[in-house]
């Protein structure tokens, strides 16, 4: 959801700045640009397009420069133009900003600059008020009367930057330089994420610290309302009402490799490739055998405090949603505790009845989801216990919830979430284990369901050996305009899933359902040329989606299975391409059987030649409402 980065050194910053946007290329790609800084002023190039496009504009006519910022660009206000591309410019021309947020009220603030006389808007952006303000309050004010001395360049443009973000209504991450006040730049944020990298006679900015690992692996996660001055060998952080901020600087957890592709193509196909290692990891040192039951100290809770949980509401959106419709299923077989999985764009605006005694979890890979985080505070506003699974330890969510479980599944790049599915599923089915450990789950149901966890590395690399085999499925429906997807029970969320997994990369239309549900409805759209995936793993309800299969057999419509090994035989007739999954227990399939599915639409994104990492309109995290 726009990527900033900025540097301040003894370096080129052109090289450093670009490669920092390719590493956050993931969080929009609409247009990107630079603003460099040298003796002579301030050096621009943007362009709508992509970061290679950028990267082509800069090889042509090099900027130069030890100092600068950059963007790449989600578009919220305004077209996907060279005009609308970041970096923004005061009057001046001598001031560079670049933002990943929204500005509320952008109008209010822009007619009141346009009839001040102090403002030329060259773009529709809401961006684009943010450095005329800041400008106009730099040059207007701090410079000393009879009464005042004078203040530094550096402490009236720290002072200008405040001032215009008290004035401010909505969101921001933002990073800012002045052509008159060498080798410094100013960050600030508020709900839009915002790191600072401390090097050695060089420091950085950046959306995350994704883009800056190569140069530094120590990092302060700014909080909101922090104010950050930076220059090459020290930085100061305030707050935006003025007067200190605390911060700790941290060691960033992973390297530059553990970010690239590897000899994988695509990001997409690695991460789905992780499984076997990133599940794993999401239950490392979570199961005791001994207890037969999960360990999940993040969460802060005492047994009588687990034990007295009368509620529990999951919260997400997208991918994480459908884990937590998982959840939902998984917790109240396993613990017979009422749960609910909610939209979180919807939990944070309704006015959902909750009971004293109610757990929110909050479900965020990237851990700054906006309207996760607008859910999260809300939640807490209300007085909940709200607890967080996410992956990025750093982020919004991770910190401002009341403790949680970190999914540790290393950098999803991939636009489309893949692994951070399966490790919020086990997670969640920890806490299931838990919760229902504490109440009438035996210690012998227990120990099976921690067998059949930690089976799961080796079936899942049984799964992945399936990846021709499905791209040639994959190949043989890529004619189709769109297709359904259903399933029941636990795999209903899969359906939802895998149809998301479709849509995100190969612009198909798909939906999932209940396979039931077939019946009142859907069955209107069954033809011959689409295709319907059923993922029918051999549970209590195969028999219920065999007979749903044959509804829509009768009908002429193509069906691929997602089974358990052993079932083709009873599908023979039936399906029309069977993918066999191992055997698990019914409600830990899921976990098994969205990955086939990944892999399905993976392929047929490829073979459709779609950008699959960077698919069309999308960010892998949207900091926006
Ligand atoms: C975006 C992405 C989805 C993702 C969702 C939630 O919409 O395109 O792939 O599932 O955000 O992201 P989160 O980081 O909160 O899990």
């Amino acid at each position: 959801m726009c990527g900033i980065v900025g540097y301040v050194g003894r370096s080129e910053a052109a090289p450093i700045l670009l490669d920092g946007l390719r590493r956050l290329e993931y969080r929009g790609y609409d247009s990107a640009g630079v603003a460099i800084v040298n003796g002579k002023g301030v050096e621009t190039r943007k362009c709508a397009g992509r970061i290679a496009e950028l990267a082509n504009l800069m090889a042509e006519q090099p900027p130069s420069g030890n100092y600068g910022i950059s963007h790449t660009r989600w578009a919220t206000h305004g077209k996907v133009t060279d005009d609308n591309a970041h970096p923004h410019f005061d009057a001046s021309g001598k001031l560079a900003l670049v933002h990943n947020g929204v500005i509320e009220n952008y109008q209010a603030l822009k007619e009141e600059l346009i009839r001040d006389g102090d403002a030329d808007f060259v773009s529709d952006t809401d961006t684009e008020v943010l450095a005329h303000l800041i400008g106009k309050l730099y040059d207007t004010s701090g410079r000393g009367n009879g009464n005042t001395p004078p203040q530094s360049e550096k402490s009236r443009l720290v002072a200008a930057v405040r001032a215009a973000l008290q004035q401010v209504i909505g969101t921001y991450g933002i990073a800012v330089v002045h052509s008159d006040i060498p080798d410094f730049m100013i960050g600030a944020r508020r709900g839009s994420p915002l790191v600072l990298g401390v090097g050695k006679e060089e420091n950085f900015l950046a959306s995350d610290v994704s883009a800056i690992v190569a140069y530094t692996r120590d990092a302060v996660y700014l909080n909101d309302f922090d104010i950050v001055a930076v220059e090459r060998d020290r930085f100061e952080i305030s707050s935006l009402a003025g007067g200190g901020a605390d911060y700790r600087v941290s060691k960033v957890e992973f390297t530059a490799e553990d970010i690239g592709k590897g000899d994988f193509p695509h990001y997409m196909l690695k991460e789905i490739f992780e499984q076997p290692n990133s599940v794993r990891d999401a239950m490392r040192g979570r199961l005791s055998s001994e207890e037969c039951s999960a360990k999940l100290g993040g969460l802060n809770m005492t047994p009588a405090e687990l034990r007295d949980v009368e509620r529990i509401v999951v919260t997400g959106c997208g991918t994480a949603l459908h884990a937590g419709r998982i959840g939902e299923y998984l917790i109240e077989q396993l613990a017979q505790v009422p749960t609910e999985a909610e939209f979180a764009s919807e939990f944070r605006h309704r006015n959902t009845p909750m009971i004293g005694n109610t757990l929110v979890f909050a479900i965020s890979q990237s851990g700054e989801t906006a309207d996760t985080l607008g859910a999260l505070r809300e939640s807490k506003r209300k007085g909940y216990r709200t607890l967080g699974i996410c992956n990025n330890v750093a982020s919004t969510i991770a910190r401002e919830s009341d403790g949680g479980v970190y999914m540790h599944a290393g950098p999803e790049i991939g636009v489309a979430a893949t692994k951070s599915f399966t490790s919020q599923v086990v997670i969640l089915t920890l806490v299931a284990l838990l919760l229902g450990r504490m109440r009438h789950l035996s210690t012998a149901d227990g120990s099976e369901i921690i067998e059949a966890l930690e089976a799961l590395p080796g079936q899942i690399e049984q799964v992945l050996k399936l990846s021709d085999s499905i791209k040639a499925v994959a190949k043989k429906y890529a004619s189709a305009n769109g297709m359904l997807f259903f399933g029941r029970q636990h795999n209903y969320p899969v359906a939802l899933e895998a149809a998301l997994k479709l849509k995100e990369i190969t612009y198909l239309f798909a939906e999932g359902h209940p396979s039931a549900e077939l019946k009142h409805g859907i069955i209107a759209l069954i033809r011959p040329d689409l295709p319907s995936v059923f993922i029918a793993p051999d549970d209590a309800v195969f028999s219920k989606n065999l007979n749903n299969m044959e509804q829509v057999k009768a009908r002429k419509g193509p069906i691929i299975c997602v089974t358990s090994d052993g079932c083709a035989e009873k599908l023979k007739g039936i399906a029309d391409d069977v993918i066999s999954v191992p055997r698990t227990l019914d409600f830990i399939s899921p976990i098994l059987t969205v990955i086939p599915l990944q892999l399905f639409a993976y392929h047929l994104a490829v073979e459709l030649g779609r950008d699959v990492d960077k698919p069309r309109n999308l960010a892998k995290s949207v900091t926006v409402e």
